[in-house]
Order: C-alpha cells, then sequence, then structure tokens
C-alpha cells in the first residue's frame, strides 16, 4: 500500500464512547505528520499499559521511551546491520534488501515517538527446570502483548495512531547496547506513535465462525 492510497487521518482525540468501536477503529499507521506528541500523552499510554493483566501479578514490563533523532537513528542503524545480516542469509536479492533496510530506516526516523517494550524477567517466578522456566517466560511475553495493546488502544483513543515493528525481537542485545539499557531488559517490539499522515487501508478479518468452536450450547 502506498501513501497515496490513504485518505486523510482525523487527528482530533476520538474519545470513542463504544469499546468495539474503539477496537475496530485502532489500525497499524506506518506514515506520521512530523507533528510532536505532548509526554503528557505518552505519559497516559504507558499508564494504560500499566493496567494489563500479568502473571502473578508481577508486571514484567518496562517501557523505554524515545523521540530525539539521534536515538533514533542509533536504533535504526543498529538494527539494521543484524536485519541486513538476517536478509542476506535468506539468500535475498541484495537491491530488495537495501529497499526494505531504506523503507524500515525512514519508519523509525520519521516516527516522533518510540516505545520499546521489555520483557523484565527479575520479579517473576525462577523454576530448576528449563520447561517451567521457559513457561514462566512465555507468560510474560503474553503479558507484555496484552499491554501493548492496551497502549495502542489508548493512543487511537487520543487522536493518535501506533505502529508495532517486531524488529527488537531479532537483536534484543543489540537494541541495549545501542541505546545503553539495563541488560536484565530484553526488547520485545517497537511500537511508533504519532498522528496518522492519512488512514490507512484496514485488512480484513477472518470470519467470526471460522475461528470459534463452541462445544457446548449452555448460554442464556
Ligand atoms: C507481534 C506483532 C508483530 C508485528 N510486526 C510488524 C512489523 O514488524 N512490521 C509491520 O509493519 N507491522 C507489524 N505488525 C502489525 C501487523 O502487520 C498488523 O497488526 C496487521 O497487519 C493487522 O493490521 P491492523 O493492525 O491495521 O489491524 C505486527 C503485529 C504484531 C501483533
Amino acid at each position: 500500500m502506498t501513501a497515496q492510497s490513504e485518505t486523510q487521518a482525523i487527528t482530533s482525540p476520538r474519545h470513542v464512547q463504544d469499546l468495539m468501536t474503539l477496537l475496530r477503529g485502532r489500525r497499524s499507521v506506518r506514515h506520521y505528520q512530523e507533528r510532536p506528541v505532548a509526554r503528557a500523552l505518552v505519559e497516559q499510554l504507558v499508564e494504560a499499559a500499566r493496567w494489563s493483566p500479568s502473571p502473578h501479578g508481577r508486571q514484567p514490563w518496562r517501557f523505554v521511551v524515545l523521540s530525539s533523532l539521534k536515538n533514533k537513528m542509533v536504533l535504526a542503524e543498529r538494527m539494521g546491520e543484524t536485519w541486513q545480516r538476517n536478509l542476506a542469509m535468506d539468500g535475498q536479492d541484495a537491491a530488495i534488501v537495501n529497499i526494505r533496510m531504506e523503507k524500515s530506516r525512514k519508519r523509525i526516523l520519521q516516527a516522533p515517538v518510540i516505545i520499546i517494550p521489555c520483557l523484565y524477567m527479575e520479579d517473576m517466578d525462577h523454576y530448576p527446570d528449563e520447561q517451567r522456566q521457559a513457561d514462566e517466560r512465555i507468560m510474560a511475553i503474553q503479558s507484555i502483548g496484552a499491554a501493548i495493546q492496551n497502549m495502542l488502544l489508548m493512543a487511537y483513543d487520543l487522536g493518535l495512531d501506533g505502529g508495532w515493528m517486531c524488529a527488537p525481537l531479532f537483536c534484543p542485545e543489540v537494541v541495549c547496547d545501542a541505546l545503553k539499557l539495563d541488560t536484565r531488559l530484553s526488547p520485545q517490539a517497537l511500537i511508533t506513535i504519532g498522528y496518522a499522515a492519512a488512514d490507512p487501508k484496514r485488512r480484513e478479518r477472518l470470519p467470526l465462525d471460522s475461528l470459534v468452536l463452541y462445544l457446548d450450547e449452555d448460554f442464556a
């Protein structure tokens, strides 16, 4: 999809009254206006994340927020090196690799705010066996997904939009090193936040009846 096929975005606070309208309205945005985002709004996003469900209520997440061109450049550069190596390993054509790299770099540099949700396992349970330890980690990661969704919904309600990029997941140590983060943090995603440049085309959803298996019919 190109920016030309998108329509002019509405970026005033939406304050959606009806939850289903909010859930259906949230969308992934990949092009933003240059307009900066107020810190108070970013705080509301993190506040929304804070109220997400988490395993044992331990809140195994921390959120790194950055907005300077300097930090965005360092991040894009360092993550780009890893991605370039991975794409080359996949045998991707060098010209296509360059186009994809440039697109991703622009997405990071042009986003007014970037939030990096990180896994923080210190307060979680620790098990002697590998299997339960791995399961504990999965639970924590699942809850980060819930926290991210809370942030994205809050962003949409405030007239902002967000975009989810998975890149940090493939190089958490590189992200920590690039941004000089505590190495107990494991970056899981990169969420771009800003005012949409245009309304993106939405992805279709699978029909409801293809997603659900009702084993019983004992309902009111
Ligand atoms: C775990 C996860 C990883 C994602 N990674 C990316 C990504 O790296 N780049 C991207 O453009 N979108 C990414 N997305 C966004 C999806 O492409 C998007 O949510 C999906 O196409 C549905 O569109 P919608 O969010 O507008 O409803 C990711 C979403 C999730 C949940």
